[in-house]
């Protein structure tokens, strides 16, 4: 190839190289994105207001439910709202275990620590720790949040009051 041939392929790179930029320069100035001052699109359940992205909200690591107020708790209350754990747990003294533990005095003793039952190792890892009634809190809220693979299948009580409610009653049994 001679040497006018490839001055004309190098010109040709050039010119499309600067076409480039300018059109990329003018596209800016003309074109001014707006950013939306709220999601245009959100999932079901969430508001959009307060706390910023709701998404990045619910991909937090650490996510904790709300701290109880526990002087407004009711254990009268918590045992009505303790029938869903029947299917899977027994409240008495001297009561059985089921699927999960007996759950009698269970308050401010280790977790996984019930005796005659074998508790998965994702809840056996906190076995140092005791049932508080903020642990219980974490623990009720999202049993999968709070032990990663357990084997309480239940979804968690979303209500503050609900929790609060249950955790008086299970501080009752005593
Ligand atoms: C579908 C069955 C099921 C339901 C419903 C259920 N649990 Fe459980 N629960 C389990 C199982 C299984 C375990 C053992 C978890 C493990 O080893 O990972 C457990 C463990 C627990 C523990 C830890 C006990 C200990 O000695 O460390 C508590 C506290 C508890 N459940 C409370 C409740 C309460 C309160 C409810 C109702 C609001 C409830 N559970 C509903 C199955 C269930």
């Amino acid at each position: 190839m001679s040497s006018f041939e490839w001055n004309k392929i190098i010109a040709s790179v050039l010119t499309a190289m600067i076409i480039a930029m300018v059109t990329g320069i003018v596209a800016q100035s003309i074109v001014h994105p707006e950013k939306l001052e709220k999601a245009a699109y959100l999932p079901p359940g969430a508001t959009g207001e307060a706390g910023g992205a709701p998404t990045e909200a619910a991909a937090a690591p650490e996510e904790k439910p709300q701290p109880l107020d526990m002087s407004k708790a009711d254990p009268k209350k918590g045992e009505q709202i303790a029938k869903v754990c029947l299917q899977c747990h027994t409240f008495g003294k001297g009561e059985p275990n089921k699927i999960g533990p007996n759950l009698f005095d269970v308050t401010e003793e280790n977790i996984a620590s019930a005796p005659g039952y074998t508790f998965s190792s994702a809840l056996s890892a906190d076995k140092d720790k005791k049932w508080t009634a903020d642990e219980l809190n974490e623990w009720l809220w999202k049993p999968q949040s709070f032990a990663h693979g357990t084997k309480m299948t239940f979804a968690g009580l979303p209500k503050e009051q609900d929790r609060a409610d249950v955790i008086a009653y299970l501080q009752s049994l005593k």
